[in-house]
């Protein structure tokens, strides 16, 4: 919100690229933008972004991209070559790239543990702003504190929007925080593994169930998968829960192009996912895609 009340401007011109973490379309909406959104694609190597359609949407009158990698719910996570091309683009016409990075440290692919990140290859004066959080990989969520990376030019206007937004995060969550990151490590390693785990094992099962297309994701804590025969999300989702006590996320949270997808958050115990997967296999044999 901070970020986005310092760049974004009524009449301006922002693209995102969805299914998305619905504040991040609705943010620049708040402040009168005009949104455009690139949707990824699901398909046989799951969800990917068409990079050429991208480029030729940032305009030379797009004032940002916001880009949230890897990504809640899908877990698509750019790659450090794609990131480049974007960047260089950006830089060509003056556009802000907007990362939001929340997921960057549960990242599986690969052994770097942290996702390619647009901070890696930028310098200090790139119109780029990371966004980030404690919530995730320090499993703080609640505590409501974050952090942002941002241009030299930027942090002035950022200190007098968050005095008049919040003044400041409270001083006990400060101290945790830097709890957090100075002892943390061993936390998030071991959190990692939990959730690689948990995902192959939630993708299993997803996948052993007839008319569920899924695929293991490379980063963030979601399994975003097509129920064969749902047209309506959030009906499927509501008689879920009501009827068998499993409550999971409806794609169209997410935006138009998540209908017919659910959104399932891994960041669980096996013997939980386990009795999930079985509740959810009992609707869909009563036959709930049809409701
Ligand atoms: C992409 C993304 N960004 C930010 C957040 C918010 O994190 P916080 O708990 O710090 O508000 C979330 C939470 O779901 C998220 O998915």
């Amino acid at each position: 919100m901070l970020t986005t009340q310092a760049l974004v401007g009524p009449g301006d011109r922002v693209v995102a690229i969805t299914p998305l973490w619905p504040n991040l379309v609705e943010i620049p909406k708040i402040m009168g933008a005009h949104v455009e959104c690139i949707e990824l694609r699901f398909g046989p190597r799951g969800w990917t972004l068409d990079l050429d359609r991208l480029i030729a949407r940032l305009t030379p009158d797009t004032r940002a991209v916001y880009i949230n990698s890897p990504n809640n719910p899908t877990g698509w996570t750019l790659r450090a070559d794609e990131q480049r091309e974007i960047l260089s683009h950006c830089r060509r016409q003056g556009t802000w790239v907007v990362a939001d990075d929340a997921y960057e440290r549960l990242y599986y692919d690969g052994d770097a543990a942290v996702a390619p990140s647009f901070l890696d290859l930028s310098d200090a004066e790139d119109r780029i702003v990371s966004t980030n959080t404690f919530s995730k990989s320090w499993l703080m969520t609640g505590w409501r504190l974050g952090w942002v990376v941002a241009p030299a030019e930027l942090i002035p206007d950022l200190a007098k929007l968050l005095e008049y937004n919040t003044s400041c995060a409270p001083v006990f969550v400060q101290r945790a925080g830097v709890v957090a990151v100075s002892q943390g490590d061993a936390v998030i390693a071991h959190t990692l593994a939990r959730y690689r785990r948990a995902r192959d094992y939630l993708v299993g099962r997803l996948r052993a169930m007839p008319g569920i297309e899924v695929f293991a994701a490379p980063g963030a804590m979601y399994a975003f998968f097509r129920v064969a025969g749902v047209t309506d999300s959030l009906a499927f989702c509501k008689a879920l829960v009501a009827e068998h006590g499993l409550g999971l996320a409806p794609g169209i949270a997410f935006g138009p192009e998540g209908e017919g997808f659910v959104r399932w958050c891994f960041a669980s115990s096996e013997s939980r996912l386990a009795d999930g997967a079985s509740r959810l296999e009992r609707y869909l044999h009563a036959g709930a895609p049809t409701r």
